[in-house]
């Protein structure tokens, strides 16, 4: 063990199982351990650094932002809060953003908007929120109880009141469900990322989505994963063509620097007033100005980009030796291994490929810019390992 692997075990708390690499730098798609061997990165920091590590345009947003003003509170305007909500809202046709710093919180505000919305239009007992059996919305007390995989939730007890789960894809179910508690609203994936890379199917999002309206129950979609390009889509629920009410995002909106975002649609775009929310951090000014500098790009010519990699990825792999079954949308792909998924991992990871676990299966994020050369390298390696 070197001596920083010491220092890390005895001082960082013990929720991480790191594998045995310590990065000490990286260039777009590459990184580079501390022992001076090249990566093929295929998690882009979990879904995080759209863009590779050290992307010029990023950096230099980033960097240009932090010599003028690197955080002023909400107390002020700064022009990249106010320039990326602006952009969110022209891309998606939302209304208002609300900036956090985490996947979590963007949660969390949604579950906020969602019960006051349904507070004042139906009553205070209208605050169930239902989600989806094998879904993740995050760690905070609150979102883990919207988390529907019980093992998350055994130690925690007691978990925020008012969250109910249904099976994906059964929308009878949901419905049946939704009318028998008093429900604000329904969140989801439209991948759920890490219950194991699995797109919803289509009629079910747009049977929700109809259900929604009709009762004016409030939609929320939780683009944490999915969010800002990954699917080959500049959201994940433009693909199956319906208007979510709250859509939540944070991971690859950064590019690598902590935030977080809801975006409020016409129906909830006033439900929160002064005072009714709030963040320290939220909408830093240089967390934002890297965020634009990510958004501006996710135009259609790169967003087919991201289609015609994912294809290369879908097709090389559909049909392997030693894989049994490719899931996902764009750039966010499950691999079903015939081996345990752990071993493919350590197996590219001896051969310069970092790839990620989801459930049973391999889970590949690279960045959405990931050059054609690298990646096919680092299929042939992922092919290599599961056939072997
Ligand atoms: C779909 C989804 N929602 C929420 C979260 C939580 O995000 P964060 O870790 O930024 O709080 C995650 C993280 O993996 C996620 O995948």
């Amino acid at each position: 063990m070197s001596n920083l692997t010491t220092i890390d075990k005895q001082y960082v708390a013990n929720t991480y199982a790191r594998f045995p690499v310590e990065i000490v730098s990286g260039k777009g798609s590459l990184l580079y351990g501390s022992d001076g061997k090249e990566y093929i990165d295929m998690g882009s920091g979990i879904a995080v650094t759209s863009f590779g590590q050290n992307d010029p345009v990023w950096l230099q947003a980033v960097t240009e932002q932090l010599g003028k003003v690197q955080h002023t509170s909400n107390l002020y305007y700064t022009e990249p809060c106010a320039r990326l909500a602006q952009l969110l809202c022209e891309k998606t046709g939302m209304k208002k953003v609300f900036f956090g710093n985490s996947g979590a919180e963007a949660n969390e505000c949604a579950i906020k908007i969602a019960r006051k919305y349904a507070a004042e239009k139906k009553g205070a007992d209208y605050s169930t929120v239902i989600t989806l059996e094998n879904s993740f919305h995050g760690r905070t007390l609150t979102t883990l109880a919207a988390t529907g995989q019980e093992h998350y939730h055994e130690l925690f007890q007691p978990l925020t009141p008012g969250f109910a789960h249904t099976p994906a894809n059964d929308f009878e179910a949901l419905k049946a469900l939704a009318l028998q508690q008093k429900c604000a609203g329904i969140m989801m994936e439209i991948v759920q990322g890490e219950g194991g890379v699995i797109a919803l199917d289509a009629d079910f999002v747009k049977q929700v989505a109809a259900f929604c309206k009709e009762e004016d129950i409030v939609l929320i979609i939780d683009e944490v994963q999915t969010g800002n390009g990954r699917t080959g889509a500049m959201y994940a629920y433009m693909h199956y063509g319906i208007q979510p009410d709250v859509v939540t995002t944070a991971k690859g909106l950064g590019g690598g620097l902590p935030i977080g975002a809801a975006l409020m649609g016409k129906k909830v775009e006033n439900v929160l007033g002064f005072g009714d929310h709030g963040s320290t951090f939220g909408g830093n000014p240089v967390c934002c100005a890297g965020a634009v500098s990510i958004v501006e790009r996710l135009n259609a010519d790169f967003l087919a980009s991201v289609k015609a990699k994912s294809e290369k990825v879908f097709s090389a792999l559909q049909g392997a030796k030693g894989v049994v079954s490719v899931s996902g949308l764009g750039l966010m792909v499950g691999i079903e291994t015939e081996k345990p998924a752990k071993d493919v991992v350590a197996f590219c990871m001896e051969h310069g490929v970092l790839c990620l676990t989801a459930k049973t299966k391999v889970r590949l994020l690279p960045p959405l810019n990931i050059p054609d050369a690298l990646l096919d390298k680092a299929i042939e390696i992922i092919k290599t390992a599961c056939a072997n």
